[in-house]
């Protein structure tokens, strides 16, 4: 059976060296493997990866930040999902806002997703719009970039498959700032919808929604009850051992309200 809680670490480009990162994950790993509910999938920069990949364990999994269409190649500094793969990753976080910032495409993304799923790693799709409306365009756009990134999907990978939202505007915030449980649920409402229209009812309703932007030990249990999802996505607080582990254990016990 799946776990009902999914937590994300994304650590971006830090920390600065080898044995820092290898702290880190040791130290959440002692705590993600006791929970009993959550799954734990850390995501360290590529050049961590193998090394911490060999440490991941059952209830811990190991996810690259990004990752490369093509297999193999002349593609320089770039990494592929047989990589991934191979040296033990079983999760890609693919359209991260940060990267789209970068000049990533809806295209681009798409490309990403397919390549990701032929070789079974779970896809963590991330959309986002980067400010709200008053006329609700912003819905528009967070339906497009969920239409452009499963155009061409397969309905067997439905399941290697969780979306990511992180609201661009919510990103790096103070925890007050991210977005309130209650609006979060009109959100995983909306994406589910949107998800139906596309895959159908009984696809849409197995794909996992996460939450992701200034999460915090303080606001965990409101997103995660009021909001309805089935987990999040941590960036900062994910570095810092102590933090994380509040999170967990938050996630881990309030695990009645996921749907
Ligand atoms: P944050 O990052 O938790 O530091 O806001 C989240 C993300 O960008 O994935």
């Amino acid at each position: 059976m799946k776990s009902q809680r999914l937590i994300v670490a994304n650590w971006k480009m830090n920390p600065e060296t080898p044995e820092a990162a290898r702290e880190i994950f040791l130290a959440t790993r002692r705590v993600g493997d006791k929970l009993k509910r959550t799954e734990t999938i850390m995501c360290p920069p590529a050049i961590y990866f193998a090394g911490l990949a060999k440490l991941a364990s059952k209830k811990v999994h190991i996810g690259a930040q990004n990752l490369f269409w093509e297999n193999s190649g002349s593609y320089t500094g770039e990494i592929s999902s047989t990589m991934v793969k191979s040296s033990g990753g079983s999760h890609v976080i693919v359209g991260h806002s940060e990267r789209r910032e970068l000049g990533e495409t809806n295209e681009m993304i798409n490309k990403k997703v397919l390549a990701a799923l032929k070789q079974e790693l779970t896809v963590i799709l991330c959309i986002g719009e980067k400010e709200r409306d008053a006329h609700g365009e912003y819905l528009s756009f967070v339906k497009q970039q969920l239409g452009s990134a499963l155009s061409g999907i397969q309905k067997k990978f439905v399941e290697n498959f969780i979306i990511a939202y992180e609201p661009v505007w919510a990103i790096g915030k103070s925890d007050r700032e991210a977005m309130k449980g209650s609006d979060m649920y009109e959100m995983y409402i909306y994406i589910k919808k949107v998800l139906t229209e596309m895959l159908g009812r009984e696809y849409a309703e197995t794909i996992p929604v996460l939450y992701g932007g200034s999460v915090s030990a303080l606001n965990a249990e409101d997103i995660l009850n009021n909001g309805h999802v089935n987990g999040l996505l941590v960036g900062r607080q994910s570095l810092d051992p102590i933090q994380f582990k509040d999170i967990l254990t938050i996630a881990d016990a309030q695990v009645k309200a996921a749907k």
